[in-house]
């Protein structure tokens, strides 16, 4: 089936099912882990994820900060979140269904967060220059993005061929687009790699990268 850009129904049929998949867990927890040794999140931070699903990478940051903002676009992953934050009693994590990447979605504009990060969601965004920047805008000064994504692939990765997605990043092109929205200081490491059979068939090996990159303390923007 055809899908549109943040595929909020197929992503909301997949929700009850998400968690079982071993290696979505993997990723996940590399990802946290990675989130935690490049930045350090502390018990003041005020931290943000922006395509939670449901809360792989979340549950494991949560522990760490003062608050943690759990931005989706889909109703059903969330809904899985609420359970798990409801049994473990976390008071600090507090959800959203919006689209981040829409001008109008629903984050004060007066907001801000020491920490943003994400985990597999870049490519499901299609305007990326306009959503950095924009996520840009939400850091606080001297504030880190962590982006976790596909390095470019194959095209393959994806088992819909008419999902709209954009097939992983160049790090070069998504470097200057970071440096463009005015971030600094980017670092990126290899954390995890899928190996997967992909929709031709064959067992490709599919890199993850993690990109940090630290907003000025004495920006404006
Ligand atoms: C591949 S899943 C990754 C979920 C989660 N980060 C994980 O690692 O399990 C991508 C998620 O991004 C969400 N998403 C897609 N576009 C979005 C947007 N513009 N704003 C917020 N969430 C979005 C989807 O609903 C989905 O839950």
């Amino acid at each position: 089936m055809s899908e549109t850009w943040n595929s909020p129904d197929k992503f909301n049929r997949e929700a009850a099912l998400w968690d079982e998949n071993p290696q979505r867990r993997a990723v996940a927890l590399d990802v946290a882990k990675a989130i935690i040794a490049a930045t350090k999140p502390k018990s003041t931070t005020h931290a943000l994820e922006f395509g939670c699903g449901t809360g792989l990478v979340t549950m494991e940051i949560a522990p760490l900060v003062k608050s943690l903002l759990a931005v989706d676009t889909s109703r059903e992953m969330l809904s899985v979140l609420r359970e798990k934050i409801k049994t473990s009693g976390f008071t600090s994590i507090e959800t959203i269904c919006t689209d981040l990447s829409s001008p109008s979605d629903t984050i004060a504009a007066d907001k801000t967060f020491e920490l943003i990060y994400s985990s597999m969601t870049l490519h499901h965004i299609d305007d990326t220059e306009g959503f950095i920047s924009r996520v840009s805008k939400l850091l606080s000064p001297g504030g880190t993005l962590a982006l976790a994504d596909l390095d470019k692939e194959d095209g393959l990765f994806h088992d819909d061929p008419l999902e709209k997605v954009h097939h992983g990043f160049d790090r070069g092109a998504l470097a200057d687009l970071l440096k463009a929205a005015g971030l600094e200081q980017l670092s990126f490491e290899t954390i995890y790699t899928f190996n997967k059979t992909n929709r031709s068939g064959a067992t490709a090996a599919y890199p993850v990268f993690q990109v940090t990159a630290r907003k000025p303390i004495s920006s404006t923007f």
